[in-house]
């Protein structure tokens, strides 16, 4: 689908000489198994692993020589990623099809820091939001915000979409161990019904807060969730209750579009503002996390944002043979893009990470699933990955069969923590000890595998030995960090966009806009009119669309 005509010239890309030199480095280094390149090197664990930030990296179970590296990293630099993080970091509008800088990094950056918009320093800015967010949370938390009844807030429920729901929601459930157990969170974000419905179905209205986070505030789904949300309050306050001020009590906005939460009735005074720079699926450190620092508290939020703030120095100074998110991305092209693999799986062994992969789906996949590259052509090579995951252990007694024993590659990172915040003793030993131990042996399994003759060694029949066999050679990545804390929530997120953006600077795309959402909308406000219209009324699309609609309409009224 992405390969332009044979007449095409090669992209930038693929003229690079590091990309014709890792071609040929691939032929050569394809058939070698990583039980040769272990037993070659016994110093390898220990030259192929980095700590930085918080988190230890162990590379050294991927398909890579010191001379992978290499050429990896030349590949870097003829990609001028040095310029590009520099200009990302510069305030420059590297995002170009929407002609705007990218600076989520700004939402971290100390008081004292400077980062320039248009010669404007935004960091006081983003202080001013984070005060604002800081009074807000303090006073819900403490009581002294009531709702219009006089009555405290129990209940907060975050209505939003995409990454004004994906990171809330994410962050909130890995964050649950730091949050105030008085409060009640809910995350509202599918137009389906049932998804408010049950959101709220034991809540008392007097004591809900709304938060509505959307960037635009225009998105269907919010829209007609908050709407929904509105009529639910009034509903459940009385009938006589005046609806300005009940709103004022209970909705609160989070949002770049002042004049559209002003006209759904919410004061600007309760509108937590970021700005235009900021990518929906860069904003859990914006005025967007307002829900998370109504969880954990200011403290524990400004913790997470020091953790996103380290990686992002990390990221910014660290010289490429050092630097994680660099690694990491360049490991991704590698499998991606010279051993064919087309998906990548992250395995949390946390269960307070159980939403991390839903959240990474977006952030990996809305960013760089492109197929036009910044300059105006079609890309030559293939971009993004799929990303897909869960926490282990469950994965393995569901889709790890494949991993290990499937026809396809699926480069996995694990990710693993230390201490357990539950820590449990059982007679079968320690629930952490058990957990980990299961990352390592996940790991070694796949790098390693077991050879039919070992498998016969260890009494399996010959006919079952082939069926016993584990081939090994599939690539890791293990993440270690000490244990899950808003700083090292922090880290790892701030460690995946970094990632992100290095990969898309290779594939030469625009990393920060999303057209592609753009087509399903507007077809879906054409249809909406279409299924309540009067069933003969003549439809223009194609006749599967049509001949839908129609059976939509006769089960609806049926
Ligand atoms: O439709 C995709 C998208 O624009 C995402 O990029 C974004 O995170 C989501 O919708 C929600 O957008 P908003 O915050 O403006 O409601």
């Amino acid at each position: 689908m992405t390969s332009p005509p044979t007449d095409t010239p090669p992209s930038a890309l693929r003229l690079r000489p590091a990309w014709s030199a890792l071609q040929a480095h691939h032929e050569q280094l394809a058939p070698q198994h990583l039980r040769e390149l272990f037993a070659q090197d016994p110093a390898r664990a220990e030259r192929f692993s980095l700590e930085a930030a918080g988190i230890f990296l162990d590379y050294s179970k991927n398909r890579i020589t010191d001379e992978t590296l290499r050429l990896l990293i030349q590949l870097a630099n003829e990609s001028g990623l040095r310029e590009r993080i520099n200009a990302m970091f510069g305030g420059e509008r590297i995002n170009v099809t929407e002609d705007r800088a990218v600076l989520h990094v700004a939402l971290r950056a100390p008081r004292d820091q400077q980062i320039f918009v248009d010669g404007e320093d935004v960091v006081p800015q983003v202080h001013a939001v984070l005060d604002q967010m800081r009074d807000f949370a303090e006073r819900v938390r403490s009581g002294a915000w009531t709702g219009h009844t006089g009555q405290r807030i129990d209940n907060v429920v975050n209505i939003g979409i995409g990454g004004s729901d994906l990171g809330p929601s994410m962050a909130y459930e890995a964050l649950r161990h730091y949050a105030d157990r008085k409060l009640t969170f809910r995350f509202v974000s599918n137009v389906d019904g049932t998804d408010f419905a049950e959101a709220t179905r034991d809540l008392d209205p007097a004591r809900t807060l709304f938060v509505i986070a959307s960037k635009t505030f225009t998105t269907l789904e919010t829209m007609a969730n908050a709407h929904t949300a509105r009529a639910w309050l009034l509903a459940g306050l009385g009938e006589d209750t005046g609806d300005t001020r009940a709103v004022g009590r209970h909705f609160v906005a989070l949002s770049t579009n002042a004049e559209a939460v002003s006209a759904f009735g919410i004061d600007t005074a309760n509108m937590f503002g970021f700005w235009d720079w900021v990518g929906g699926r860069y904003s859990m450190t914006s005025a967007i996390g307002l829900s998370t620092m109504l969880a954990i508290g200011p403290d524990e939020f400004r913790s997470m944002l020091d953790g996103f703030h380290e990686m992002d120095e990390h990221f910014r100074t660290a010289p490429f043979e050092r630097n994680l998110p660099v690694l990491k991305a360049l490991l991704s092209i590698w499998y991606n893009n010279f051993f064919g693999a087309q998906t990548m799986a992250v395995l949390p062994y946390e269960q307070y990470l159980h939403r991390l992969p839903a959240y990474l789906q977006q952030l990996t996949m809305e960013s760089n699933g492109k197929q036009v590259g910044v300059d105006g052509r079609r890309v030559d090579v293939d971009t993004s990955p799929i990303y897909w995951g869960e926490p282990g252990t469950n994965g393995q007694h569901s889709f790890y069969q494949l991993i290990h024993q499937g026809t396809r590659l699926v480069p996995v990172d694990f990710i693993a923590f230390a201490n357990s915040l539950n820590p449990l003793v059982t007679p079968l030993g320690d629930h952490q000890d058990l957990l980990i131990a299961n990352v390592f042996a996940q790991a070694e399994a796949l790098a390693f595998g077991q050879t039919a003759a070992q498998a016969e060694a260890e009494g399996s029949p010959a006919w079952l030995a082939l069926h016993r066999e584990f081939d090994g050679n599939r690539p890791t990545n293990v993440m270690m960090l000490e244990r899950m804390t808003p700083a090292a929530l922090g880290r790892l997120v701030a460690l995946y966009e970094h990632d992100v953006f290095t990969q898309g600077v290779i594939w030469g795309i625009d990393s920060f806009d999303q057209w592609g959402v753009e087509l399903g909308k507007v077809l879906a406000k054409r249809i909406v009119p279409e299924l309540v219209a009067a069933s003969d009324e003549a439809l223009g699309h194609d006749t599967s669309t049509n001949a839908l609609i129609r059976r939509y309409r006769a089960l609806r009224s049926s």
